[in-house]
């Protein structure tokens, strides 16, 4: 029998970038309608460094929520060369950070005061691994001799397979996995290493982002790979497998920014990720596991219950639409296209549109 209605234990997005100011306002109603907490990125300028930078920005994430949602921000540290062992373990034992972000210096958007030398993070990680704080990475080298399709799998091999003999009790997330490699080493490590995968590289190859001309919105770090490693990726996440779970790496940049002569990385999928996830997962077969890699499996790794709340998805004969462009007081923002019509719908309440303070324009 088709499967055309699913509850879910209610959603929780392991990498997520809010940004800050009008944009936030902009884009948080559309994870909060949807999800119960999720992973707040660092990367905002100046970076998110210490604790009270993350108790402030908390702060502001916690006040644009709109009325009714029921969110919370996990937050995370931004780890630099000179981060403060003794500030990381207050924070987290007063329970304001949830994990640290590991950029190498240089690897994608706002990561300048990132990692240069691994040597320098390494008492903070021993102290981290001590106390059970996870550890969220951005695995890509940043050398310039590196093609940048080969950047993930040669972070494997050169970067954290050295923390890992150095830290082997670090709890590490590699994020964002976009490589058959990345999915192998995930797959074989021991219990302390865990993958979020995200939403778009689900969907789409390289092949959107460079066929038929450039195509700014598809462009994201790490970048698409080739279709072998989009496979690879819906294996893992439809396997039910504890160590895979969602990080939508949802990455809002104004359309001035991304359609330009140096597009920055990032693809904004908060409002329609859970259509396109229920139509991967229907696709694979795996509409039984789609809350294993959604709600289940993420807790499990970061040590949290599951969330008590679920949610419905309803499969309609008509498309569940969202705006293509969302408005900011910015400016415009494009909204992940997966080039397929969706029909699955979270049946929450406007979901499709849930600011108030958001401003819709169809192009
Ligand atoms: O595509 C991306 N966008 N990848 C990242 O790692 C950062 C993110 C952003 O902050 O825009
Ligand atoms: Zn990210």
């Amino acid at each position: 029998m088709k499967i055309t209605e699913l509850t879910l234990r209610r959603p929780d997005d392991w990498h997520l970038h809010l940004r800050d100011g009008a944009m936030m306002r902009a884009v948080l109603p559309y994870s909060s309608a949807n999800f119960a907490r999720a992973i707040i990125m660092p990367n905002l300028v100046p970076p998110v460094v210490r604790a009270d930078d993350a108790r402030a920005y908390r702060d502001r994430i916690l006040a644009a929520i709109p009325a009714g949602h029921d969110f919370t921000p996990l937050m995370t540290l931004y780890l630099t060369e000179t981060t403060n062992a003794d500030d990381v373990a207050a924070a987290y034992e007063a329970g304001l950070i949830s994990a640290l972000k590991l950029y190498p210096a240089g690897a994608t958007t706002n990561s300048e005061s990132g990692v240069r030398n691994i040597e320098r993070i390494l008492p903070v990680l021993e102290r981290m691994a001590l106390l059970g704080i996870p550890l969220c990475v951005h695995g890509e080298v940043t050398d310039p001799e590196i093609d940048i399709f080969d950047r993930e799998a040669v972070f494997i091999e050169r970067v954290l397979r050295r923390i890992v003999d150095r830290v082997p009790e670090l709890r590490i997330i590699m994020e964002h996995i976009t490589t058959e490699e990345g999915v192998q080493y995930v797959w074989e490590g021991g219990p302390n290493i865990a993958a979020t995968i995200t939403t778009h590289h689900l969907i789409i190859n390289r092949n959107a982002m460079l066929v038929g001309g450039i195509r700014p919105h598809y462009y994201c770090l790490p970048v698409a790979k080739r279709e072998q490693h989009r496979l690879a990726l819906r294996r893992a996440a439809t396997s039910g497998n504890e160590k895979f779970f969602l990080g939508t790496d949802s990455a809002p940049h104004l359309d001035a920014r991304k359609e330009s002569a140096c597009g920055c990385a990032g693809m904004f999928t908060a409002p329609n990720t859970l259509s396109c996830l229920a139509h991967v997962f229907e696709e694979e077969g795996a509409l039984d596991r789609l809350e294993a890699f959604a709600s289940l499996n993420g807790p499990v790794f970061y040590r949290l219950a599951p969330n008590e709340t679920r949610i419905r998805l309803v499969k309609r004969q008509t498309p569940f639409e969202v705006s293509a462009k969302i408005g900011t007081d910015e400016g415009l923002l494009t909204v992940f296209d997966p080039g397929f019509p969706l029909y699955w719908h979270p049946d929450i309440a406007d979901t499709a549109n849930p600011g108030d303070a958001v401003t819709n324009t169809r192009t």
